[in-house]
């Protein structure tokens, strides 16, 4: 099958396009013909050796996190899916590679496409998607009626959260340059700031929720728009003991979590509220939840641009400028 390579880890490395062997297949896998694939930020960092301590790849890999596609084939313990079924998923990380024509996928991470969607839109959802479900459902339980502050509103994320956040009853403040005011405020958002004018924290404060997905002088910055007992997610780091905890991290790894962000949850408990990393994990039975929202008109996928599978380097360039609105998708069949 055709794919996209990496060889060595290395900033703005190019992908090689390569014929590779079809993935084997496991028993609790079904193997996905790519027809779309989304393009995340996490590729980029995967290819610069960023995330070389927390996910330790042996090269070369394929990479690609999102997929949208057709079922081709199942494995001896799968029950949920069959051939010919229109499936999308974040791929199980040490089995990414949905920059290619075949993926293999747990079926415990795949759910089935949401009516109605293209497949590129598809392919956009799963990483962002489950991002903004782990953050505001499961680890910050946001409710109707509180506030919270989701930052850079206009990315893959953002564009996700607002929408869920407003699905879910809640106050929706976001950051995004001017250019993108009106794309925030029509997917729901309540107040919007411009970053480049304007600092967040002398316009935001009470509020019960922070989504922080920038650095670590907005992470601090994020601090004094909560209210006491309110909570501060970070996608973008530090990562904590607990994650370290979660993800079984060896001990030296688990010592640099806690050195890394000692400061951060410091201030965090100085001013009472509770600071946590999350680092999204695929997960089948969330996505389906996130179908349901998709076919019932609470969510629509923001794309960006859609590229030809020849183009995945130009793809991966584009989410690395940082100015994305929304998603950018690799059209593979
Ligand atoms: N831990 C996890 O599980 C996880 C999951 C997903 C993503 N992430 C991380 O979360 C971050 C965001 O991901 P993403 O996919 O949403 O990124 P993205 O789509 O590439 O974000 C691009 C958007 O960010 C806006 N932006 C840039 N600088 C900004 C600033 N200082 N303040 C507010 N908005 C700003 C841009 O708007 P303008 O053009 O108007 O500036 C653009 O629309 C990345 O660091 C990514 O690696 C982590």
């Amino acid at each position: 099958m055709k794919a996209f390579v990496l060889d060595r880890y290395q900033k703005q490395a190019s992908l090689r396009l390569a014929d590779m062997p079809t993935p084997e297949l496991r028993e609790d896998e079904v193997l996905v013909e790519v027809h779309a694939a989304g393009v995340n930020l996490l590729d980029a960092k995967i290819r610069s050796g960023e995330f070389k301590l927390l996910l330790p790849y042996r090269l070369p890999i394929i990479l690609g996190h999102d997929v949208a596609g057709v079922v081709v084939k199942v494995g001896a313990r799968v029950r949920q899916f069959k051939p010919g079924d229109e499936v999308y998923a974040r791929a199980d990380d040490f089995r990414i590679g949905t920059f290619a024509e075949f993926v293999p996928v747990k079926e415990a991470s795949l759910a089935l496409k949401p009516k109605g969607l293209t497949m590129e839109e598809a392919a956009s959802i799963p990483l962002v998607g489950l991002t903004a479900w782990q953050a505001l459902v499961e680890k910050a339980g946001l409710k109707k009626g509180q506030k919270v502050f989701i930052q850079a509103g206009s990315g893959g994320v953002g564009t996700f959260a607002i929408q869920l956040a407003k699905h879910l009853g809640a106050s929706v403040a976001t950051t995004t340059s001017a250019a993108n005011a009106a794309l925030v405020k029509r997917l729901g958002a309540d107040v919007v700031v411009d970053y480049r004018t304007q600092d967040f924290e002398t316009v935001l404060q009470g509020y019960d929720v922070v989504l922080n997905s920038q650095d670590g002088k907005t992470l601090g910055k994020s601090l004094r728009v909560l209210k006491s007992g309110g909570r501060l997610i970070s996608i973008s780091g530090p990562p904590d003991p607990e994650f370290g905890k979660e993800i079984a991290a060896p001990g030296f790894v688990k010592l640099v979590m806690r050195l890394l962000s000692s400061g951060i949850r410091r201030r965090a408990r100085g001013r009472g509220v509770g600071y946590s990393f999350l680092f999204m994990k695929a997960n089948g039975v969330q996505l389906q939840q996130i179908t349901r929202l998709i076919e019932d008109g609470a969510i629509r996928p923001v794309i960006d641009k859609v590229f030809p599978f020849s183009s995945t380097n130009e793809a991966l360039a584009h989410v690395e400028s940082g100015r994305a609105k929304g998603k950018v998708v690799i059209k593979i069949k």
